[in-house]
């Protein structure tokens, strides 16, 4: 059998490939990458990359060491004489945030709207909507910690669901409060579960020392049943004034703009920075302890990882489990489509003049052309093969006269088109 991609990854394909079903639709990807682009770029937010390795230190500091992602799913990249320093970037945030602190973005206006898109690597069991290799749109606000920022940030990911046609997403939003709020629920949540250490999975107990915050959001479901038993109180309860404050103004926007949101009073996200307002979204074609798409504000995370005070906030949508949400809801979108012209000559004589005229054609539309010559009948149907609008010929009676054959694929309609006027005839086409 010949080799085969590693497990957990896509192959991005053409349209009309065989294998649609196992793979990702490059153009489908396109399209919502695009829909994104248009949304950020509309509020303001300027594209940024960043590297896909970084110091293995940073994602340490700037994920968090208790959570899985750094203790389970990191992949670390050894090359010659190294010991693996480097780890491909699970997130973006961190990223992002070491490249505004090494690069002084904090003398741009405040609050700077970043965003990028790429490949994320997480060493996790692999299942639906779940990879290895998966992709993420993500955007992040930097320098404020007012409230109207949160609620634009989460205004902006509606925005987008809303612009790619998706109907069926509801926004789960909570609040983990600021640091000595959730240091009071974390003593709360150990003193619940000390006596019960006994009947919590191994990784919980292990959360127990390290972060019990954790354990609320194990997938083992004898952890489930004794956080139901025990009637664990949510992370609400515990907000302090300015984090409640806080989170009440972020609402108050989002009501005034009719972003429909519930409330998740037990809302825990997979990574450590953030405090007060995280949030969601979930769509049920890809699964009930899936989201499509998550964020908060993470005022601490330039401390933690050296630099000076930067507030800031933020979110992430897995470009792929967009796609299933898609799927699931049945929303079509514009396939790449073909070229406007089919150019073939119908003797090898003609061959270089047509394939000239083509990529004259280039410079205002879409143009391919036929690498030998073609019967008339054979050139309709290769233009019709790649979706082409129209189909030109050129022949030795067309070249004798300086005119090409054009015909309009859809209605059949056919005209002679002067060669020197081409491009004219191309340009209003072209739109
Ligand atoms: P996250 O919740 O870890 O947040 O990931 C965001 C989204 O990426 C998830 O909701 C999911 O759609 C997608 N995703 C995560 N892991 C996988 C996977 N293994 N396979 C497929 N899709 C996946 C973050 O990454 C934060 N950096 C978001 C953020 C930005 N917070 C502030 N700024």
């Amino acid at each position: 059998m010949a080799l085969q991609r590693p497990k957990g990854t896509q192959d991005h394909l053409p349209d009309g490939s065989p294998k649609l079903s196992r793979d990702v639709q490059a153009s489908a990807f396109a399209y919502v990458q695009d829909t994104a682009r248009r949304v950020l770029e509309r509020a303001g937010a300027q594209f940024i990359a960043t590297p896909l390795f970084e110091e293995a230190e940073l994602v340490r500091r700037g994920v968090g060491g208790s959570t899985d992602i750094v203790r389970k799913e990191m992949f670390t990249v050894y090359y010659f004489g190294d010991h693996g320093g480097y780890v491909l970037r699970p997130e973006g945030t961190a990223g992002i945030v070491r490249a505004y602190l090494q690069n002084g973005l904090k003398q741009l206006p405040a609050p700077l709207k970043l965003w990028t898109h790429g490949p994320m690597f997480r060493a996790e069991n692999v299942q639906k909507g779940r990879l290895r290799q998966f992709h993420q749109v993500d955007y992040e606000a930097l320098g404020s910690a007012d409230p109207l920022v949160d609620a634009e940030a989460i205004w902006l990911m509606w925005e987008v669901v809303r612009e790619l046609g998706l109907t069926g997403v509801r926004v789960k939003l909570g609040s983990i409060g600021d640091p000595a709020d959730r240091e009071a629920y974390n003593a709360y949540l150990r003193d619940c579960f000390t006596p019960h250490a006994a009947r919590l999975s191994d990784d919980s107990r292990d959360r127990l020392t390290r972060n019990p915050m954790r354990i609320l959001d194990s997938k083992s479901a004898g952890d489930q049943a004794l956080i139901g038993e025990l009637q664990v109180k949510p992370m609400l309860d515990f907000l302090g004034e300015a984090a409640r404050a806080h989170f009440a103004a972020v609402q108050a926007y989002l009501r005034a703009w009719n972003v429909p949101f519930d409330i998740d009073p037990a809302i825990v996200r997979g990574l450590d920075y953030y405090r007060r307002t995280a949030w969601e979204l979930h769509h049920q074609g890809v699964g009930a302890k899936s989201a499509l798409g998550g964020g908060g504000r993470y005022d601490g995370l330039s401390t933690q990882l050296g630099g000076p005070e930067v507030p800031g906030i933020g979110w992430a949508f897995g470009i792929e489990r967009l796609l299933l949400a898609l799927e699931a809801e049945g929303v079509t979108f514009p396939e790449a489509s073909g070229p406007l012209l089919f150019l073939a000559a119908l003797d090898e004589e003609h061959v270089a003049r047509a394939a000239g005229l083509a990529l004259e054609g280039r410079r205002v539309a879409r143009v391919e052309f036929a690498y030998r010559a073609l019967k008339p009948a054979n050139a309709f149907k290769e233009a019709e093969r790649r979706r082409a609008r129209y189909a030109g010929l050129l022949g030795s009676e067309e070249a004798a006269r300086g005119v090409l054959t054009i015909k309009h694929l859809a209605s059949g309609e056919q005209q002679e088109v002067p060669l020197a006027a081409l491009n004219t005839f191309l340009a209003e086409r072209a739109l």
